[in-house]
């Protein structure tokens, strides 16, 4: 009898506890099926079968997922296996005879991309994980979820593949914007809401990464070495909270190994916790390309390999692996239900209907959603003399890199084409009637700029023809002809069926240069690939042998300058192939094709000193507004940051201290989605961290400054004050491909406080246009017993003249225990708007959860324990601005698994 049969197995050696806690949890699963609206006659409530449970009537089926698995065990066992992985690269297998429909994936986590990753159909951008986060708010993550669901829904699709719940453990993490904190509490409660939003639409979320991917160096081949103390404590317990208060329909595994085995096949996470102890009844995607192996992925419970056509799981494969005994029929059996539970719940078994073709639904309700989030998510770190909001300037400065450029999102798998973006250039000049001057200051793109808005097509639009021929050698006529806009040509995902899997292609475009001077061109490719000018070969990278970041599995960037005249066009001509390069890499990947592609950047000669305008614009205004950061292309998939310093090679800061000195009303505002280094922090009077905000990133940024509204957000990751003092600093990106989790539980502020090092701004810090005074907390019970919850409440006051939300943090400590633990850990936050002079209750309930720790040392596999003795509830504005305490006692130690 596998796991799918046992649901509320009790694997804990502490019998009876926790047997409560799962059944509860269980009719939580199916009240929340029967109003999901895809459910057919076959789900509706037997009446025989109504018991009372806590007082109340409440129905309880079959097993909820009963048909899924009487369908799987009519299947042959090829049929079964065919479900195990996707039909392409975004779709599971069909089976039309047995009325199994194929359902959709899309990307991502702050928007449903649809299918392609670049030019794709526009869909709505919202700000990313780390702005959602800086929120606070739940609710707020609850509506961004319903309307993904409508989004998702829009790009005909089932299934989108968020929300991230990887952990800041290092500055430099690459898809840290992309996450939402260092926290594992605030981390796991805007999850469950985003989640419980999402799947009220019938779309199911794909919670991820499972587990340990705190990082993109060597993402596929490092080792997360991570004790169980931690596994439990911080890298599992998002998912733990988000399985307990929105139960996901789907979870991704991660690239990397964890303690030596690789996440997909880790029976331990994924079997013995996950389906196990927490009873999650969900169904289990690698992420695409991480699964590794055919029996031990399959066996550990890893349902789908994505993305197919499958490279493991074909049907020989699986029927040699059953033949040797290392997989069972059961195990394919299991995993074959759990796929057809996946599509039950979304698009429903026997649901034909052709699946819909990809729109866009550009709404007003999305976008007046997307600017509160956007407001809401603007940390302001810094704000002395009132700098801020901007009152009675006649004349303002805008300048930077980033003033005229939309920063809305970070890179990778969390890109989309946007319905259209705001700069905060837009929005500043919308909501100010004064004169406004711009200076670009310095340039901070870490690639060359695309090449296409120079670019022409033979038909005289912007772009470039690409031309695809069958095989390596652009023998005959090329077989299809595509014009695409940008030069950033990945063709990951859209190279066309009808050259697959062997092509080659050719680029053709007119360059017409708008300067005289000497230009330099950026080249990369995925395969082989070289560029000729007028019929000349420019740049080869025919052989390339050192990999790059600008696109995934690319060459480095090949620059290389060229003198030419203003209006004088010249042909370009890429040829390139989809062979796999370096060549050294065929004999480790087993293929000699992979996926195609190239980047095309240009950049005309700069001849003007872009600093000394800037201090010139800033000496004439009454205010200058830097607007700096990182972008998508230094945030992204596939690798991490190298150093915590704005790029390029300090020319932003060189920028930001000459502005400073030009102007002592100058604010600071940063768009990044991680923390960067200040050398300048003291000197700038404000400082508003602006992370990546979507589509209304500009309008929002300009209502705050302006004080239309007053910004709210706090922290959700510690700003440090240099590299060096982040905890994961000694073990990042590790060694020989093994990253050791050695600062162990010590995670963000909790090391910070620990080793009390002062940090630049800390978890949890946020100002606004006023200020809150709050007064003395009550609690409502002295003692927690296990099945209690306690309510602590604070009045808070708004003491200012704007009105403003107040986000309140509660953060327990424990007195005395046996084990080490943190100075205090973040357990309960609650965010109220306040008008001036008004004062607000805020409610914050704490649980068993508020106080355990886990011994790893308990029974077979360790359980949580609550242990008796003393609690202070420290309240405060931020981890460091701790305004009262109260406190509780455990009056006998307890126990529980989930
Ligand atoms: C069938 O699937 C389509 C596309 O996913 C969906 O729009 C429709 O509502 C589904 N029909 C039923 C009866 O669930
Ligand atoms: C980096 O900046 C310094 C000046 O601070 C300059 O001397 C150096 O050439 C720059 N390096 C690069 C690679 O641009
Ligand atoms: C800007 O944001 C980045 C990323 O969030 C952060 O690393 C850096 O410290 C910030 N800088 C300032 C001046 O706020
Ligand atoms: C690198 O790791 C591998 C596998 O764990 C090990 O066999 C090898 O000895 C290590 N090499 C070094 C130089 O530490
Ligand atoms: C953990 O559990 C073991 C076994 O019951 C016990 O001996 C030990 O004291 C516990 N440790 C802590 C820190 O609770």
């Amino acid at each position: 009898m596998g796991d799918i049969d046992r649901p509320i197995a009790n694997p804990s050696p502490i019998e009876g506890k926790d047997f409560k806690h799962i059944d509860i949890k269980q009719v939580a699963v199916q009240v929340q099926l029967l109003v999901s609206p895809t459910l057919t006659p076959a789900l509706t409530p037997d009446q025989d079968n109504v018991e009372a449970m806590a007082g109340k009537k409440v129905f309880t089926l079959e097993r909820p997922d009963d048909r899924a698995r009487e369908l799987a065990a009519k299947l042959t066992l090829e049929e079964q296996i065919s479900l195990l992985a996707g039909a392409d690269f975004w779709r599971t297998v069909a089976i039309p005879d047995e009325g199994i429909p194929s359902i959709k994936t899309t990307d991502g986590p702050n928007g449903a991309r649809g299918e392609f990753f670049t030019n794709g159909t526009p869909a709505a951008l919202f700000p990313c994980g780390i702005s959602m986060a800086s929120t606070w708010n739940l609710d707020l993550l609850e509506k961004i979820g319903q309307h993904l669901g409508e989004e998702t829904k829009a790009r005909g699709a089932h299934v989108l593949l968020a929300p991230t719940v990887c952990m800041h453990r290092s500055p430099l993490g690459g898809r840290n914007f992309e996450s939402y904190s260092e926290d594992p509490f605030l981390t796991g409660k805007l999850a469950a809401s985003y989640i419980n939003g999402l799947q009220s639409k019938g779309i199911s979320a794909t919670i991820k990464h499972f587990l340990g991917n705190e990082q993109e160096t060597e993402r596929q081949a490092y080792n997360a070495v991570i004790a169980e103390r931690a596994l439990r404590e911080i890298y599992l317990k998002p998912f733990e909270i988000a399985v307990r208060d929105s139960s996901p329909w789907a979870l991704m595994s991660s690239y990397n190994l964890v303690n030596g085995i690789h996440a997909d096949e880790y029976e331990h996470t994924l079997k013995n916790i996950l389906r196990g102890e927490w009873g999650w009844e969900g169904t289990v995607i690698s992420d695409w390309t991480g699964t590794y192996t055919t029996a031990p992925s399959i066996r550990a419970g890893t349902d789908i390999e994505m993305p197919g056509p499958t490279k493991w799981r074909k049907s020989d494969q699986a029927l040699a692996a059953i033949e040797k005994g290392e997989l069972t029929k059961e195990d394919v059996e299991q995993a074959a239900a759990r796929v057809l539970f996946l599509v039950d719940r979304t698009k429903g078994l026997g649901n034909m209907s052709a699946e819909e073709p990809e729109q866009s639904n550009n709404n007003p309700q999305i976008r007046s959603l997307i600017l509160q989030t956007a407001i809401e998510g603007l940390t302001l770190l810094k704000n002395e003399k009132s700098v801020l909001p901007i009152r009675g300037a006649k004349k303002l400065a805008m300048i930077g890199p980033n003033v005229k450029r939309a920063i809305v999102g970070g890179g990778g798998s969390a890109g989309l084409k946007p319905y259209y973006v705001t700069t905060p250039w837009d929005g500043v000049r919308s909501r100010f009637d004064g004169e406004l001057i711009f200076a670009q200051g310095c340039d901070s793109s870490k690639w060359m700029p695309l090449a296409s808005p120079y670019c022409t097509t033979p038909d005289g639009q912007q772009g470039v023809r690409l031309e695809y021929y069958r095989g390596d050698r652009f023998k005959g006529e090329p077989l299809v002809v595509q014009d695409k806009a940008g030069t950033d040509l990945w063709l990951w995902d859209s190279a066309p069926k009808e050259v697959l899997p062997e092509f080659s292609f050719k680029v053709k475009t007119t360059l017409t240069p708008t300067s005289t001077g000497t230009h330099t061109f950026s080249f990369a490719s995925v395969g082989p690939g070289r560029v000729f000018i007028n019929g000349e070969l420019f740049v080869d990278n025919w052989d390339w042998t050192d990999e790059g970041e600008a696109m995934f599995s690319a060459s480095e960037d090949v620059l290389k300058s060229i003198y030419l005249e203003e209006g004088k066009p010249v042909e370009i001509l890429v040829e390139s192939t989809n062979e796999v390069r370096p060549a050294s890499k065929v004999s480790v990947i087993g293929r000699r094709h992979d996926y195609g592609g190239c980047r095309i950047g240009y950049q005309e000669e700069d001849k003007v000193d872009r600093q000394q305008e800037a201090v010139d614009a800033a000496k004439a205004a009454d205010a200058a507004i830097l607007v700096v950061g990182l972008d998508a292309e230094w945030e992204s998939e596939g690798y991490d940051r190298q150093t915590m310093d704005l790029p390029r090679n300090g020319s932003q800061d060189r920028l930001i201290e000459a502005v400073l000195a030009a102007n002592p009303n100058t604010i600071v505002v940063n768009q990044s989605g991680t923390p960067v280094t200040m050398p300048w922090a003291n000197r700038a009077p404000a400082i508003l961290q602006a992370w990546y905000q979507g589509m209304e990133a500009g309008n929002a940024l300009a209502d705050v400054l302006f004080g239309n509204q007053s910004p709210s957000g706090k922290l959700p990751t510690t700003f440090p004050q240099r590299l060096e003092d982040n905890p994961a600093y000694h073990n990042w990106p590790g060694e020989n491909l093994t990253t050791i989790y050695g600062e162990g539980i010590y995670i963000g502020y909790r090391h910070y406080e620990r080793s009390k090092i002062a940090p630049l701004f800390p978890f949890g810090h946020g100002l606004t246009y006023t200020t809150f005074e709050y007064g003395s907390p009550s609690i409502d019970k002295q003692v927690l017993a296990e099945a209690d919850s306690i309510t602590v409440t604070v009045p808070v006051t708004n003491t200012g003249s704007y009105p403003a939300h107040e986000i309140v943090q509660a953060y327990v400590k424990d007195i005395k225990s046996t084990l080490p633990r943190p100075e205090k850990e973040l357990q309960a936050f609650g965010k109220v708007l306040l008008q001036p002079g008004e004062t607000k209750d805020v409610s914050l309930s704490l649980n068993k959860y508020s106080v355990g720790y886990f011994n790893t040392s308990l029974g077979q596999s360790g359980a949580w324990v609550a242990e008796e003795g003393a609690f202070d509830v420290l309240i405060g504005s931020s981890s460091a601005d701790i305004r009262c305490k109260v406190s509780f006692e455990v009056k006998e130690s307890f126990q529980w698994i989930f």
